[in-house]
């Protein structure tokens, strides 16, 4: 019998490279940023003509291409010229002024950190840069804890672009005047993709990662359904690996529609959504809301309160604003009711939003 003919063998993989599918991937082509790309290159262009270059804010949603973006232009402008160094800081992991310079000198190839303090760092970097131009691209700037490396920045580093990115609109708002009158960054906005473009970029994913014709037409446009409604590319990573795996669970050689099904039911919104980026106080208030969804913002504020949460209303409500742009909950604004004006907050379940077929 030919049982076993049109089964996956033990040796076989539906994978022709998995690492394709890691989020920290970055294709040889970013389909639907060039725009913003050309903006960012726009910003940092003057530096290579010895003028200064200019600073950028960039926002928007999680998953859509910012920090790729980004990335992808330093790496040009390293295979472009020796003259204008690129530094890539990840704020969520160095989030203080320390932090920071220590890993900017281990950028730039200065070995003997240990045992210096801060200012010393600091002159050794403005030493280096300040005989050529640098770009500082500070990704997830809102995780922060300090920011007066930013200032010194600005101050005493002649030529230079700073690229700030976060997912938090407004804490270029809140930042200090200080920082904000010297740098006076042009916006740039990333958008969630529209379904032809989510489409587009998972497909090129598809190609780097799967062996040709594994996926079934149906299967993959259930991903790229689903992960256009979530408006998170990484999501449709996650789902295609997950896919992949469950089809050669059941030694398939073909990923098919019910295998796509299969890993959406399976999805945990934590596994993608990064909530390990949340601050403690951040977490716990999540958690809060996930007790007590569909309530008042005050109401919930009160709860925080018995709770022995510490910070005070306009800060909380800052918490629930970040919550919101990172879709973990749903911020609803009512009107004319009883109660007047108020916001109802909501438990945001993507697995809910996910798994509606
Ligand atoms: N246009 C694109 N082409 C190819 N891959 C893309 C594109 N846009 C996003 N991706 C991929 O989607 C994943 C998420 O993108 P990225 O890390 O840039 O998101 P982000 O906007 O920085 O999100 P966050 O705000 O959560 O940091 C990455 O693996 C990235 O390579
Ligand atoms: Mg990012």
């Amino acid at each position: 019998m030919a049982l076993f003919k049109d089964m996956l063998s033990s040796d076989e993989s539906l994978f022709k490279n998995e690492l394709a599918l890691d989020y920290s991937f970055l294709p040889k082509i970013l389909p639907h940023r060039e725009k913003q790309q050309r903006y960012i290159a726009t910003c940092i262009k003057p530096l290579m003509n010895e003028k200064n270059g200019k600073n950028l804010f960039i926002y928007g949603a999680p998953g859509i291409g910012k920090t790729a973006a980004m990335r992808f232009v330093l790496n040009e402008l390293e295979e472009e010229t020796e003259d204008v160094i690129p530094i890539y800081i990840n704020c969520w992991q160095k989030n203080t002024t320390f932090k920071i310079v220590v890993d900017i000198c281990e950028q730039l190839g200065y070995k003997l950190t240990h045992n210096k303090r801060t200012e010393e760092l600091f002159q050794v970097v403005k030493n280096i840069l300040n005989k050529k131009a640098a770009v500082f691209a500070f990704d997830e700037v809102d995780k922060l804890e300090e920011i007066d490396f930013l200032y010194s920045i600005l101050e005493d580093i002649y030529k230079k672009s700073i690229l700030m990115v976060t997912n938090d609109k407004v804490w270029l708002d809140d930042l200090d005047d200080r920082v904000k009158s010297r740098s006076l960054p042009e916006i740039l906005e990333f958008k969630p993709y529209n379904l032809e473009e989510t489409r587009d970029v998972l497909k090129q994913r598809v190609q780097y990662s799967f062996v040709l014709g594994v996926w079934n037409d149906d299967a993959f446009e259930l991903i790229v359904k689903k992960t256009f409604e979530v408006e998170d590319i990484r999501i449709g990573l996650h789902l295609m690996r997950e896919s992949g795996n469950i089809a050669e669970e059941k030694s398939s050689r073909k990923i098919t529609l019910e295998h796509a099904k299969e890993a959406i039911t399976k999805i945990d919104q934590f596994t993608i959504k990064k909530s390990s980026d949340l601050t403690e106080d951040e977490q716990k208030i999540l958690d809060m809301i996930k007790k007590n969804s569909d309530k008042k913002i005050g109401d919930l504020y009160n709860i925080y309160k018995e709770q022995d949460g510490s910070l005070v209303y306009k800060s909380f409500q800052r918490k629930i604003e970040k919550l919101q742009k990172n879709k973990f909950i749903n911020v609803k604004k009512t009107s004319g009711g009883p109660d007047g004006n108020t916001s109802i907050v909501k438990y945001a379940n993507i697995t809910k939003k996910l798994t509606e077929f």
